[in-house]
């Protein structure tokens, strides 16, 4: 198989992670989830009690973080400061602290670089926000999938009870609103479809649906 990347973009909740995660197994090429990333800074920054809409105190804070990404067995696991923080990261104190981290152009640089270094010479599936328009904006094939709020909230809030985690639906709604308009309204790298994306309502879709389009088009392209 020649190299090929595949960006998948679009608001939380709209099954980005679920589908990127397949196409990795599919294919046997690494994923990236970049919110993760996001999410270790927001988790560095309430640690410290540092505002994480603090410009200035962030781009410090970022300056001598250190995100490291190991892929073992299809996995993702995240390491912050060598600490395995892939499960301390999906709160929804650090959710939103993510949004809010990502707004910050200095955090973004130093992200996108890691990402860029993760990519580079190799096959991968990424999924984020910006990484057609931005992290990779060459890639052969740009995802941008959607879904309404409802069906978005209703997703996340049957994974954070499988998961065992005390939510109602209505704070899952609201936290998705905030990051929705956080996400799209900012002026660096907002979340945004490509020109050349495809985009995907899964609305009324199923995992493998959305699965077997997509690999329709990795498999025209190939
Ligand atoms: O994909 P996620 O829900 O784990 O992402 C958490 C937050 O990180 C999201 O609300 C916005 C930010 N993010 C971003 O700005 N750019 C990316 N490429 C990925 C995530």
């Amino acid at each position: 198989m020649r190299r090929i990347t595949i960006a998948i973009d679009g608001p939380a909740g709209a099954g980005k992670s679920t589908i990127a995660k397949y196409i990795s197994q599919t294919l046997g090429i690494t994923y990236l989830d970049t919110g993760a990333m996001y999410r270790a800074v927001a988790l560095k920054a309430i640690r410290e009690g540092v505002d994480t809409r603090d410009r200035e105190k962030m781009a410090l804070l970022v300056k001598n973080i250190c995100i490291r990404i190991d892929f073992s067995e299809g996995e993702q696991r995240v390491f912050l400061d060598n600490e395995d923080v892939s499960e301390k990261i999906r709160s929804a104190q650090v959710s939103q602290g993510a949004s809010d981290v990502a707004t910050i152009p200095e955090v973004r640089l130093k992200m996108v670089e890691l990402q860029r270094a993760i990519a580079k010479g190799k096959s991968v599936v990424m999924d984020g926000r910006d990484i057609g328009t931005y992290v990779l904006p060459d890639s052969e094939i740009k995802i941008f999938l959607t879904a309404s709020l409802e069906e978005r909230t209703r997703r996340r809030y049957m994974e954070q009870v499988s998961k065992g985690m005390d939510v109602s639906l209505d704070e899952v709604r609201k936290g998705i609103e905030y990051r929705d308009k956080n996400d799209s309204s900012r002026d660096f790298a907002p979340l945004a479809k490509a020109r050349d994306a495809i985009e995907i309502d899964t609305t009324h879709m199923t995992v493998e649906e959305v699965a077997r389009k997509i690999m329709g088009f990795i498999e025209r392209f190939q």
